[in-house]
């Protein structure tokens, strides 16, 4: 907890560090009660900083300083200052070396941050700023050390000793204790530093570099899921090897080591030659984890792999550059998973998830850049917009040079800046130098907050035979008030005839056409583009695969969006356009709600469904995304004031309808998928995820007709598939559903089956906590008290308080108020055991403005409460006061 007022910290303020550290030596002496640690530090004044000896002001927070030896002369009290946050000492000379050795207590340390105990093990967490909570040091990432690490333990809990780099020595100690040192010869700065120490096991492999090296592979952990990691082995080889074809980006020490944590406050963590990764981000197996799982551990195993070139070998100079490594990697990560996977299907995913979180986010009170210009609290700028928004920024920028301009500047940035901390504008200047380009007004795209609008209108002339599209753009005020000039906008686009085939494109003054797909950039506020040769007006297919984060409008028609569905010949518009059609009804039908009118749907939905559900040329995974609605997330983040009730009731009514139309061919598709479900054993490939997505998404629609068969076949699903996708969706289309006994029985069989598996049991816990069914509060609070919850894990917090407050809008928002009173007393207990977590589970009341007045009093009345609430972290402190100015 801080003591003074948390204070801001601006990106202007930046200066480089006065001293350096050359080597830092670490010794680790683990215990049950508390834990010692000394470090040799050898340093020595930054000569870019000028001449004298300025006082070294070390970074330390939640230590016991024991003894300080600087320049080999034990110092006393009388010799430094210390504070809660800093030690601060006089250096002798201008090459000098300090020894200190501190207690801490990993053994109690709830935050998971620094050195901590998950599940008996010795584990930590630096970046960003955890190493100050293990020893004193310069802990930012512009000062960069080569390491040494020694761990001593009792031999017997702790057999395995691990720390980042390359083992070089071990041994036997003094009752029953052992050590091991591990030495990593790579510059790098503290918060990619790592310590592990438990009774583990480890799968072992190895792969071949592109220069023949042989790179020893390990991934650890608890005995009890051995079982479980070979999807991860086979993702990271995979990672590996892309990186080396698409990158030319090969591994650098002898030995790759992965360890699976329970208690984790993130994903994973990139540390140098020693990733930890939260179980959940490494283990699955097809009895226990479902095919989004599986998805998710290869994405995450491939995004911290390549941290190991974009962000370890070349790191970020300073906090407000985080985007510099998270978008550039969340970039490369993409690519991974649309080339193992379906591509249109990977980016339809990112772009629903950018469009209903990222946006909500960035017209929050938290908005920010992507490369924000201040912060109270780092942790709280792990964010959807420096990592989904930071990675579509890199995206665009893909697109405005081309794969091979693209690749030429991330050689060349990967070359000028290895082994330097650098900044956004190092990797712009890299991608300009090494393709002649000017990329000076594309910056913006870091420095200004908010979802840029582009409204688009179009005129056709019959008789000169063209077709202008006219792009106005505008970008809506931020809290940081910054004023907001033109973005480059690229916008990948194509004209469509009447046949639905595209037009060959030319603009006025090109002397001959091109493709029928192209990019054109938008770089005023107001600009038009006129295409000539078009024999009839056309129908514009725009921003096609998404090529830009901003929120267009073009005013399509029902029948338009129709025909684009069925004609595009760019996957992710066919989506778009489906998405788009299913909103205009969707608003309809809540305006009906809203008035007091019966509900009808319009049977253009009904029919252009129907057209999806009988192609059987799609990609099934396409299928199962083009029958999935608009989620009510989104219907909330694109409303001016969301009406919870209506937007449910609307959606719910939808969803029956479409059942009952199309119940015939969700059933014949939901039975040639399940039937092949059953003769195929598990396989975690594309195809087979995309045939058991459109098996789960047909029964979760079937069983919204109540009929007898469905639900003797979901129990058919649950009870003897062989894999968790279908048994977790069985279980969920019960809980969802009337059919009380069934459902009471399910839940009861499943939480026995796996109540020894943690990460089975969370989507246990988040299945309920989803259920829109009246009393989900009720439930919930229930639920808080089954032995297999713990607040102090951050799974189980994510899967039940997360998937309620984030998923199940109906009940949270419930009129009362409870929902909001229930998440302020969680974030309040959180705030004293993991500030990290207490902060993040805020995020659904930080959006107050969104709702009617009623609700937004409610939610004010909460954020109030949680500041008065004493002893705030500056991770609660930060969110709850910027939501409330
Ligand atoms: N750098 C990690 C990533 O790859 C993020 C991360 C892991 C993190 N653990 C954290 C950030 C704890 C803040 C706090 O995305
Ligand atoms: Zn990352």
């Amino acid at each position: 907890m801080r003591t003074e007022q948390p204070k801001m910290i601006y990106l202007k303020d930046y200066q480089a560090p006065d001293y350096l550290i050359d080597e830092t030596h670490l010794t680790f002496e683990l215990f049950e009660d508390h834990s010692l640690v000394h470090a040799q530090l050898v340093m020595r004044r930054n000569p870019e900083r000028g001449t004298g000896l300025p006082p070294l002001v070390l970074d330390g927070q939640q230590l016991e300083l024991l003894s300080v030896t600087l320049a080999d002369q034990e110092l006393t009290a009388a010799d430094y200052q210390l504070t809660d946050s800093h030690l601060t000492l006089q250096p002798p000379s201008e090459t000098f070396t300090l020894d200190t050795t501190v207690k801490i207590h990993p053994e109690t340390n709830t935050a998971l941050e620094g050195l901590y105990k998950s599940s008996g093990m010795f584990c930590t967490q630096c970046e960003a700023e955890g190493f100050r909570k293990i020893t004193y040091y310069l802990d930012r990432p512009d000062v960069m050390s080569v390491f040494t690490t020694t761990v001593i333990a009792e031999q017997h809990s702790y057999p395995v000793l691990l720390s980042n780099g390359n083992p070089i020595a071990s041994g036997p100690g003094e009752d029953g204790r052992h050590w091991a040192t591990w030495e990593d010869p790579f510059k790098k700065p503290a918060y990619l530093f790592a310590l592990v120490a438990g009774d583990l096991w480890c799968v072992e492999d190895s792969f071949t570099t592109m220069t023949n090296r042989e790179v020893a592979l390990r991934i650890y952990v608890e005995p009890e899921n051995i079982d479980k990691c070979q999807h991860a082995m086979t993702s990271l080889k995979k990672s590996m090897r892309w990186d080396e074809e698409t990158y030319g980006r090969e591994y650098d020490l002898d030995i790759f080591m992965i360890v699976a944590v329970n208690d984790f406050n993130m994903g994973a963590m990139e540390n140098k030659g020693l990733n930890i990764f939260n179980s959940s981000a490494v283990l699955a197996r097809a009895e226990t984890a479902t095919d989004a799982a599986h998805q998710r551990v290869e994405a995450i195993v491939a995004h911290e792999y390549f941290h190991n070139w974009s962000g370890n070998r070349v790191t970020c100079r300073d906090w407000f550059q985080l985007s510099l490594k998270e978008g550039f990697t969340v970039f490369r990560d993409s690519g991974f998973s649309a080339d193992m996977n379906s591509a249109t299907v990977k980016r339809i995913q990112d772009v629903a998830y950018l469009r209903t979180h990222q946006f909500a986010e960035d017209a929050g009170p938290m908005a920010h850049a992507v490369r924000p210009d201040s912060f109270i609290e780092i942790s709280n700028f792990y964010t959807l917009t420096v990592y989904e928004k930071g990675s579509e920024v890199v995206g665009m920028i893909h697109t405005l040079l081309g794969a091979e301009g693209f690749r030429k500047g991330s050689d060349l940035y990967f070359e000028r800046h290895d082994g330097q901390a650098v900044t956004c504008d190092d990797f712009i200047k890299a991608m300009e130098d090494a393709n002649g380009a000017d990329l000076s007004q594309f910056k913006r795209w870091y420095s200004q907050a908010g979802t840029p609008r582009l409204a688009v209108s179009e005129a056709y002339d019959a008789a000169a035979k063209t077709y202008s599209l006219t792009f106005r753009q505008s970008c809506p005020p931020t809290p940081d008030k910054v004023e907001k000039l033109p973005f480059v906008i690229p916008v990948e686009l194509g004209l469509l005839d009447g046949q639905g085939a595209g037009i060959a494109l030319r603009l006025a003054g090109e002397a001959t056409a091109g493709d029928t797909s192209r990019v054109i950039s938008v770089t005023e506020a107001e600009q038009t583009f006129t295409f000539v040769d078009i024999a009839e007006k056309p129908l514009p297919s725009l921003l096609r695969g998404f090529s830009a984060p901003v929120k267009l409008s073009f005013p399509y028609s029902r029948d338009q969006l129709m025909f684009l569905m069925q004609h595009d010949s760019d996957g992710f518009n066919r989506w778009d356009a489906g998405q788009q059609l299913a909103v205009q009804v969707l608003q309809e039908l809540i305006g009906q709600h809203q008035a007091g009118q019966p509900l009808k749907l319009d049977q253009r939905l009904i029919d252009a469904l129907r057209t999806v559900l009988s192609d059987e040329s799609l990609d099934q995974a396409m299928v199962a995304e083009m029958l999935s609605l608009p989620s009510e997330a989104y219907l909330t983040e694109i409303s001016e004031v969301a009406d919870v009730d209506a937007i449910h009731a609307a959606r719910e009514f939808a969803r029956k309808q479409l059942a009952d139309n199309l119940f015939e061919g969700l059933w014949l598709r939901y039975q040639a998928n399940r039937e092949l479900s059953k003769q195929t054993p598990y396989v975690a490939e594309a195809e087979h995820f995309a045939r058991r997505a459109l098996q789960n998404i047909a029964l979760s629609y079937l069983m919204l007709s109540g009929k007898p068969e469905v639900l003797a076949a979901t129990l058919d699903q649950f009870d003897t598939s062989d894999n968790m996708t279908e048994r977790l969706t069985a279980l969920a289309v019960l809980v969802n559903s009337p059919f009380e006994a069934e459902k009471a029985q399910a839940l009861a069989v499943f939480a026995e089956n796996f109540k020894d598996n943690p990460l089975v049991m969370d989507q246990w816990f988040s299945v309920q906590a989803g259920s829109t069914l009246p009393g989900g509060l009720a439930r919930v609070k229930a639920l808080m008290q089954h032995p297999a919850f713990t607040i102090k894990n951050p799974n189980k917090v994510r899967a039940l308080v997360g998937a309620f407050a984030g998923q199940n809008l109906i009940n949270f928002h419930a009129a009362d108020g409870s929902g909001y009173r229930f998440l302020a007393d969680l974030v309040i207990q959180l705030n004293t055991l993991n500030p990290q977590i207490a902060s993040r589970q805020l995020a659904p009341l930080t959006r107050w403005r969104k709702y009617d007045s009623a609700r937004q009093a409610l939610m004010k009345a909460e954020l109030e409460r949680i500041l008065g609430a004493g002893e705030l972290s500056s991770d609660v402190f930060e969110v709850v006061s910027k939501s409330l100015a």
